[in-house]
Formats: structure tokens, C-alpha cells, sequence
């Protein structure tokens, strides 16, 4: 009988690949970049399950050309990539792997915001520059994080671990998100809706899966309401914010500043006008890059993807109406 063949679409760590390759033909894709749409769509075909990462679109088409596909694990909690109501239509389970990179993420967010606050990549290059000369009582001021109103939009995992770290620095806290009001008491945090969040909050840190509802959800308008020294962090997709009205922002100085671990398309590329502004700091989508935590989403892609291989349900699952309907 012929074995499961399964594609993993970047070198995992082994310890993983190596758990995986006991239930299947593992083909893994070893090059640096991901592998292309083309070269996805003409392996499809043999593929009875998917591990993939949030560089690599899945869409109708994709799923259309692998008829025998049982599992589709994406080593990410953010799923924007693949197209899960075609997976669902065809009764495919879709993994991800939320939770256990909650508390790195969030650790990340925070450096973001303790980093644009306090301008620590503003000051690196200062040096670099050959700019220190004495110490200054106005040079390189930053803004106080103790004591200022940090506003949490999308009150999940990642938001609430921001919050914790935030009770921690004296922090006031506001958080807008779904049906969230227990939570963000539990937190210490108040609930409250946009505007006023983005009115009265210092920093704003964004939390929000991108869907439809929410692709630009912060953009010219959002963007006016905030104070001229408030600061955004954006550790969720670079969908989430409109980057040209961004950079109008921060341009005119109508907010501070912006640090963003994510971007509208990713790489970004050079010639962005994003880049040339000294008050934008952007890093390369590394939230959950540590190395326990990159291990952890692997074994979890493989978890997702052995139990689809088997007809079990996946340990995380976001398309669980796969199972009623069988
Ligand atoms: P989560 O627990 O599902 O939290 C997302 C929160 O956003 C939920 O409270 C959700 O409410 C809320 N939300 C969704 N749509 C909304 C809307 N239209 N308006 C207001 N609130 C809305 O997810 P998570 O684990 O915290 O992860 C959040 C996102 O972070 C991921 O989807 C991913 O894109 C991003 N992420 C990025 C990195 C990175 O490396 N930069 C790492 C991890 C995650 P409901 O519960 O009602 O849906
Ligand atoms: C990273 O961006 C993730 O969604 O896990």
C-alpha cells in the first residue's frame, strides 16, 4: 500500500520532521525561500497532507489540484493564508498553532514598544554616527512607559499576555476587541470602544487576526484620532493597518511613532517610503522567533498533521465544522 505523502514547505527543526516521517513520505522543500505557487500546485496532486507556513498561500485553486488531501497545518496561530472556507467546503481540517507562542510574542510586542518609546534604535545609530559627545539634557528623550494608558485592540491570547506585562509597568490599560468585557476586567484592564481607546491611549498595540472585517481597521481616520505622542505597535499582520496613511501619520508627526514587527506586503521592500522615516521602526516578522518557541509550533504543525493523516481530529483545529458534517 502506498505510504501518505506529505509536503512541508521549509527545513523544520528535526527532532519534528523526524516524528512526521514515521507516518509518511515526507517531501520537504529545502530551500531558503518558499517554495513557489507553480511548484505547490504541481505537487498537489499526490499530497495527502499539507505543512505549510504563513508564507505559503493555500487558496482554492491549491486545494482544487489535491484531490486526496486529508490535512492542511499551518505553523502559525494566523491562518490569513490559507482559505479556509474552500478547505471547510471540501472537508479538509485546517491546523494552526495557537497559545504556545502567546507569551514570546507578547514579550516581543512589548520590546517594540519599550524600544520606539525610549528610542533605542534611534540612539544605536547615534553612536554609530559618531553624534555622542556628552551627555545631554535634552537629546534622545523618549516617552515614559510606567504610568501611561497602553490601548489593546484584539483582547485574545497574545492581547491579554500584553496586558499582564503591562499591569507589571503601572500601566492604565483600555482594550477594544469582541465581546471581551470579563476578560479585560479579570486583566485589570477597561473595555471601551475604538475611538475613545485610540483618543486616550499613549501606545496602541494591535492584536487583531486579518479577515476581511478587519484588513485596514486602523487607517487615515483611526490615525487622526490618536494624541501626537502616542506610539503604534503592530505584531499582527501588516494587512491590519493602512501603510499609506501610516506614513502620512508619521510623516506630519500627527502621531509619534510606529513599530512594526509585520508589513503589507512582507519583505518589505526597500524602496518603501516607511523606510526613510527615522521615527518608524521595522523589524522582520520575529514575534515568535525564539528557539523554544519555533520548536514548539513545529511539533505542533506535526501533531495537526499526523492526526489529519490518521482521520483523528486534529489537536488544533480551526475549521471544527469539518467534523460534524462527516
Ligand atoms: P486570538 O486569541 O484569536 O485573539 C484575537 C482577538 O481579536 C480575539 O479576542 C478576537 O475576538 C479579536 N477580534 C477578531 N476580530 C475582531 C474584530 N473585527 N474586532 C475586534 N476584535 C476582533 O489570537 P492570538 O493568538 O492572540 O493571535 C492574534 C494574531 O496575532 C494572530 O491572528 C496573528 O495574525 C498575529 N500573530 C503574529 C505573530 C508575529 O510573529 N508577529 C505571532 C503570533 C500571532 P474573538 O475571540 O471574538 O474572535
Ligand atoms: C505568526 O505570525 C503567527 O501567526 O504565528
Amino acid at each position: 500500500m502506498s505510504r501518505n505523502k506529505v509536503f512541508v514547505t521549509r527545513e523544520l527543526p528535526a527532532a519534528a520532521l523526524d516524528r512526521l516521517a514515521r507516518h509518511c513520505e515526507l517531501d520537504v522543500w529545502d530551500g531558503f525561500l518558499p517554495p513557489e505557487y507553480d511548484i505547490m500546485l504541481k505537487k498537489a496532486h499526490s499530497l495527502s497532507g499539507l505543512l505549510c507556513l504563513l508564507t505559503d498561500r493555500v487558496d482554492a485553486r491549491l486545494l482544487a489540484a489535491a484531490p486526496d488531501l486529508k490535512v492542511v497545518s499551518n505553523m502559525a496561530v494566523g491562518y490569513d493564508n490559507i482559505d479556509v472556507a474552500a478547505a471547510s467546503a471540501r472537508g479538509i481540517p485546517v491546523g494552526n498553532t495557537p497559545g504556545v507562542l502567546t507569551e514570546t510574542t507578547a514579550d516581543f510586542a512589548f520590546a517594540l514598544l519599550m524600544a520606539a518609546a525610549r528610542r533605542i534604535p534611534e540612539a544605536r545609530q547615534y553612536i554609530h554616527a559618531g553624534k555622542w559627545q556628552t551627555w545631554h539634557p535634552t537629546v534622545l528623550s523618549g516617552r515614559d512607559i510606567y504610568g501611561a494608558c497602553l490601548g489593546i485592540i484584539g483582547f485574545g491570547r497574545i492581547g491579554q499576555a500584553v496586558a499582564r506585562r503591562a499591569a507589571g509597568f503601572g500601566m492604565r490599560i483600555l482594550t477594544h476587541s469582541r465581546g471581551n468585557s470579563e476578560q479585560s476586567l479579570a486583566a485589570g484592564a477597561e473595555s471601551c470602544d475604538l475611538d475613545e481607546l485610540l483618543e486616550q491611549s499613549d501606545f496602541v498595540s494591535l492584536h487583531l487576526p486579518l479577515t476581511d472585517e478587519t484588513r485596514q481597521f486602523i487607517g487615515a481616520r483611526e490615525l487622526s484620532l490618536m494624541k501626537p505622542t502616542a506610539i503604534l505597535i503592530n505584531t499582527a499582520r501588516g494587512g491590519v493597518v493602512d501603510q499609506a496613511a501610516l506614513y502620512e501619520a508619521l510623516r506630519h508627526k500627527a502621531i509619534l511613532a510606529a513599530a512594526l514587527d509585520v508589513t503589507d506586503p512582507e519583505p518589505i521592500p526597500l524602496e518603501s517610503p516607511l523606510l526613510t522615516l527615522d521615527n518608524c521602526l521595522i523589524v522582520p516578522h520575529i514575534a515568535s522567533a525564539s528557539v523554544a518557541t519555533r520548536l514548539k509550533m513545529a511539533q505542533m504543525a506535526v501533531d495537526n498533521c499526523i492526526a489529519g493523516l490518521r482521520g483523528e481530529k486534529l489537536p488544533t483545529c480551526v475549521n471544527t465544522q469539518v467534523y460534524s458534517s462527516r
